[in-house]
């Protein structure tokens, strides 16, 4: 499978001097294409820091991240935006849709940035909001929808354009337990279609459902292993 993301000795380093926090603090990882990886460690390990580095948020102080081939790690904010786009499917714990446009806007949305005509947009975001289950709810609004739908959106529009990576940053982390289910195996689907999953988790039953889990502990990696249990 080809190779996604190589990270090596990465740093990201906060206030540097005498109060610096290493947010990172030399991590190496490589991701290849059709991988289920989960991203754990307690709160302040550095997830949020590695999540913004993988997803083209923010550059390292030092270090480089190949992703699909291409060194982004000293890319510009233009150039990063457009890597974003293209590359990256992000899903945030707080859903992060646009109030005022309904569900199939709030789809569609990415895909204009990507220069998508108006019809083409509409069939792919139909299409990807029937994967998630929402083909009743095309023209509901946010406010119109519980939690598990709208996180349901949102996942519609991190496929919908099928980026290479689905980047999840703590995506159940404002849902009930049978609304986690659902968008957990949602997830699971996702990756056995062949998407590429990363999932950043302080919640051990989501990670124990990846294939690969990575452990983070004061910026370092202290442990990347398969999973038993999880998705081959
Ligand atoms: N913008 C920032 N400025 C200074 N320190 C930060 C900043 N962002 C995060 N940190 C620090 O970096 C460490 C890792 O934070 P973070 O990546 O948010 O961890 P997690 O997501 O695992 O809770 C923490 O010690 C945090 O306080
Ligand atoms: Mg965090």
């Amino acid at each position: 499978m080809e190779e996604l993301v190589r990270i090596k000795n990465m740093y990201k380093i906060y206030n540097p001097g005498e109060d610096e926090v290493r947010a990172l603090d030399g991590v190496d990882i490589t991701i290849h294409e059709g991988e289920y990886v989960a991203i754990i460690g307690q709160s302040g390990s550095g997830k949020s820091t590695l999540m913004n580095m993988l997803g083209c948020l923010d550059v390292p102080t030092s270090g480089s991240y190949y992703l699909h081939n291409q060194d982004v790690s000293q890319m510009k904010d233009n150039d990063l935006a457009q890597i974003r786009n293209k590359e990256i499917g992000f899903i945030f714990q707080g859903f992060n849709l646009i109030a005022n446009l309904d569900a199939i806007g709030n789809v569609e949305l990415p895909l204009i940035y990507r220069g998508i005509s108006k019809g083409a947009r509409q069939k792919i975001a139909k299409q990807a909001l029937s994967i998630v289950g929402l083909e009743k709810r095309m023209k509901h609004k946010p406010s119109e929808m519980s939690g598990g739908q709208q996180q349901r959106v949102a996942v519609a529009r991190a496929i919908a354009a099928k980026p290479p990576v689905i980047l999840a940053d703590e995506p159940t982390g404002n849902l009930d337990t049978k609304t986690t289910k659902e968008i957990m195996e949602i997830l699971r689907e996702l990756h056995r279609a062949g998407r590429t999953v990363i999932v950043i988790t302080h919640d051990d039953e989501i990670a124990e459902q990846a294939a690969r889990v990575i452990k983070l502990k004061d910026g370092k990696i202290v442990a990347d292993y398969m999973n038993q249990q999880g998705e081959e």
